[in-house]
């Protein structure tokens, strides 16, 4: 995992988290989440920059992670590191019992 701060407050974080077997231990599972009014300023950027480069070094061949096809901050900010979409899936969580802080 890794963290931004901003004058020692963290502001964003990262965590890419290898398979756990061996068959999928060649892929990183990608999650982040910045803090409310330090977004847009290009936190993600640099740290999905910075996540990617140390995944090369680990020699992980494949980074993979799900997003709402509606997030459409999150949908550019991967894009524009050369992520595609391999599949959308439905129903798999719900917007009623959703408590996090999106
Ligand atoms: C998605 C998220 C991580 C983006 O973080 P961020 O620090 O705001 O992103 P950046 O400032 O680096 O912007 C990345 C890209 O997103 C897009 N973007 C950012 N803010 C935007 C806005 N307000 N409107 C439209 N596009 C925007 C742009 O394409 C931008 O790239 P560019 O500046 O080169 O054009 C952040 O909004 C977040 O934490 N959201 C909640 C959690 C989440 O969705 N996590 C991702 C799923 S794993």
């Amino acid at each position: 995992m890794v963290v931004s701060e901003v004058q020692g407050k963290v502001v964003g974080m990262a965590h890419l988290i290898k398979g756990r077997y061996d068959k999928n231990s060649h892929v990183g599972f990608l999650g982040m989440l910045i803090v409310k009014g330090f977004r847009s300023v290009g936190v993600a950027t640099a740290m999905v920059a910075y996540v990617l480069e140390w995944a090369k070094r680990e020699g992980l061949e494949k980074i993979s992670l799900t997003t709402f096809s509606t997030n459409k901050i999150a949908m550019s900010l991967y894009r524009k590191f050369g992520f595609e979409v391999e599949g959308t899936s439905k129903n798999t969580t719900s917007l009623e019992k959703n408590t996090s802080t999106r």
